[in-house]
């Protein structure tokens, strides 16, 4: 029996459902196509996610104790073998959807540090991605978002394999001028399928 094809979670941080970070998550899912369909979208702007309340109930059971749409995004989170995850930037970090999420994801932090719990024992050799875009161009536009995302993917046990920040878009269809970076989306999309063959233990074709 073949293994099952890899388990994508595409994640779209932005307020704007088809705004520039959007596009460029859907250009490179259309990479990930090319060697999985077994892909899951969540727009985090349709989910209720509280931010963490610092209650630590998940110092004793490695389980977030708010009861919201986070329940529904931390099996998926745990179950993903890649992670995509694209924000644009405000004020100079992700946005607060995304920050949201990342700070219930403190949960698992307390499991993997404090409880010395596996996230996933099944799947050791996960990746993610980060995708962002901000309207300047500063040099250190994406740093504070780069770092946020890192020990996100961190706390998940995740190791971040790439990142594709672009700046300059500000309007919604902006990133339309710029095919090239379309195309790099799409091309990182495609080349995550080595990325996930090297893990151990994915037997996958
Ligand atoms: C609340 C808010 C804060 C923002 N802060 C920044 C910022 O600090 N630096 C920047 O370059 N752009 C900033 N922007 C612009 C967005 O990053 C830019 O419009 C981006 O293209 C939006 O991405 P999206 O279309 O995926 O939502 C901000 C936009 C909003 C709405």
């Amino acid at each position: 029996m073949s293994a099952p094809l890899p388990y994508v979670l595409a994640i779209y941080g932005s307020p704007r459902r088809s705004g520039n970070s959007a596009t460029l998550l859907g250009e490179c899912l259309r990479g990930v196509a090319t060697w999985t369909n077994n892909v899951e979208k969540v727009f985090l702007r349709d989910l209720t996610i509280s931010p963490c309340l610092e209650i630590y109930a998940c110092a004793k059971t490695g389980r977030c104790a708010i009861r919201d749409d986070f329940d529904l995004l931390a099996p998926k989170l745990e179950q993903a073998d890649v992670v995509l995850l694209a924000s644009p930037i405000m004020f100079y970090a992700v946005s607060a959807h995304t920050k949201a999420l990342m700070d219930r994801c403190q949960s698992f932090w307390v499991k993997r540090y404090w409880l010395k719990e596996p996230i996933n024992p099944d799947k050791l050799h996960r990746k993610g991605v980060f995708i962002s875009v901000g309207a300047t161009r500063g040099k250190r536009l994406f740093d504070g978002a780069i770092l946020s995302a890192r020990y996100f993917f961190d706390a998940l046990d995740i190791e971040m394999a790439a990142t594709l920040c672009f700046g300059g878009l500000d309007a919604a269809g902006d990133v339309l001028q710029h095919p090239e970076y379309l195309q790099q989306a799409y091309d990182l999309g495609v080349s995550l399928r080595d990325v996930v063959m090297k893990r151990k233990g994915a037997g996958f074709d």
